[in-house]
C-alpha cells in the first residue's frame, strides 16, 4: 500500500466496469468524500476518459485515475464491481489472477432479464442464487464478497444533490460488511444497514427489478428506505 503526502496509507478503491453510469456515479461521491479511485476498464483509453470526467465533477481534490481492469485490480484491495450480468462471470474469470489476497470484492450486478433480451423490470434466475453468490463462486477464496448498492440510481449518484435512500449489505464476512456500510455512508443522504448473509442478495437484486418498474410507470428515480429500526441499525 502507498502512502499519500500526509503520510496516511491511501487505499485506493477501483471500479470495474466503472465507464458506466453506475461507476461513475459511485467514483464521483467518493472521490469527493476523499477517496483515491481507479475506474477499471476493458478499454485503456475509455477508463483514462472517465475518470477524467470524474475528476473535473469531482473538484480539484479528486483523485481519480483510470486503467485497464487487470490493472485497477492488481492496485486495489478494494473492489466495485459495476458490470452488466451477462459480462459479469466471464469478467470475474478473467480477472481472478489479478485479485490479492485479502481483497473485497463489493458486487452491484443485478441479473436484469434485458441480459437475454427480456425486461429490465424481471430478473433471471441465478443458480447460484443471486448474482453475488455467483460471483463469490469465481473469486479466490480469500476474497470476501459483499452485495451492496443495488438499489441507488446511478443518475441520482452522479449528481450533486444528497441521496435520499438506503443501502442494505449483505456478506459472509462481517469486516467486509462493515467497510462497505462505512463507505456507503460517505454518499451524503445514505444510511447503511446490516442486511445479513450474502444469501440475503438475491432478495436486493429483486427489489432493483421492482424500483426499474417503478420507474417506468411513475417516471421517477426510486429508491429505498428502511423504517422502524432502532438507531444502531443505521450503519
Ligand atoms: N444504472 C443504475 O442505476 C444501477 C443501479 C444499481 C445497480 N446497477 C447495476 O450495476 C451494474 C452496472 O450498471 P451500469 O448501468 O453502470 O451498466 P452499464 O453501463 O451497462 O455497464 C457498465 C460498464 O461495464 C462494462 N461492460 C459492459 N458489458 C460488459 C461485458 N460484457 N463484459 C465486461 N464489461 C462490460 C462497460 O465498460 P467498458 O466497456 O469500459 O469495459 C460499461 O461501461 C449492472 O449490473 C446494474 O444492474 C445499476
Amino acid at each position: 500500500m502507498s502512502t499519500g503526502t500526509t503520510g496516511s496509507p491511501v487505499r485506493p478503491i477501483a471500479i470495474i466496469g466503472g465507464t458506466g453510469p453506475a461507476g461513475m456515479g459511485l467514483a464521483l461521491r467518493w472521490a469527493r468524500a476523499g477517496e483515491t479511485i481507479i475506474i477499471g476498464s476493458r478499454n485503456l483509453l475509455r477508463a483514462q476518459q472517465a475518470a477524467a470526467a470524474v475528476q473535473l465533477k469531482g473538484g480539484p481534490q479528486a483523485k481519480v485515475s483510470g486503467m485497464e481492469n487487470a490493472a485497477a485490480c492488481a492496485a486495489a484491495d478494494i473492489l466495485m464491481l459495476t458490470v452488466p450480468f451477462e459480462g459479469q462471470a466471464s469478467l470475474l474469470k478473467q480477472l481472478k489472477p489479478a485479485m490479492t489476497a485479502g481483497s473485497i470484492l463489493i458486487d452491484a450486478t443485478v441479473p436484469v432479464a434485458a441480459a437475454v433480451g427480456g425486461r429490465a423490470s424481471r430478473t433471471l434466475g441465478v443458480w447460484q442464487g443471486s448474482a453475488a453468490e455467483q460471483a463469490a463462486e469465481i473469486v479466490p477464496e480469500e476474497v470476501s464478497v459483499v452485495a451492496a448498492f443495488h438499489n441507488v440510481s446511478a443518475e441520482l449518484l452522479y449528481g450533486d444533490l444528497a441521496l435520499d435512500c438506503d443501502v442494505i449489505v449483505c456478506s459472509d464476512d462481517p469486516d467486509a460488511a462493515q467497510l462497505t456500510r462505512d463507505l456507503a455512508v460517505k454518499i451524503p443522504g445514505v444510511r447503511a444497514i446490516d442486511g445479513g448473509k450474502l444469501e440475503n442478495a438475491r432478495i436486493l437484486e429483486q427489489i432493483t427489478a421492482l424500483l426499474i418498474g417503478l420507474n417506468f410507470r411513475h417516471k421517477g428515480r426510486a429508491g429505498i428506505r428502511i423504517t422502524g429500526l432502532p438507531p444502531a441499525a443505521y450503519r
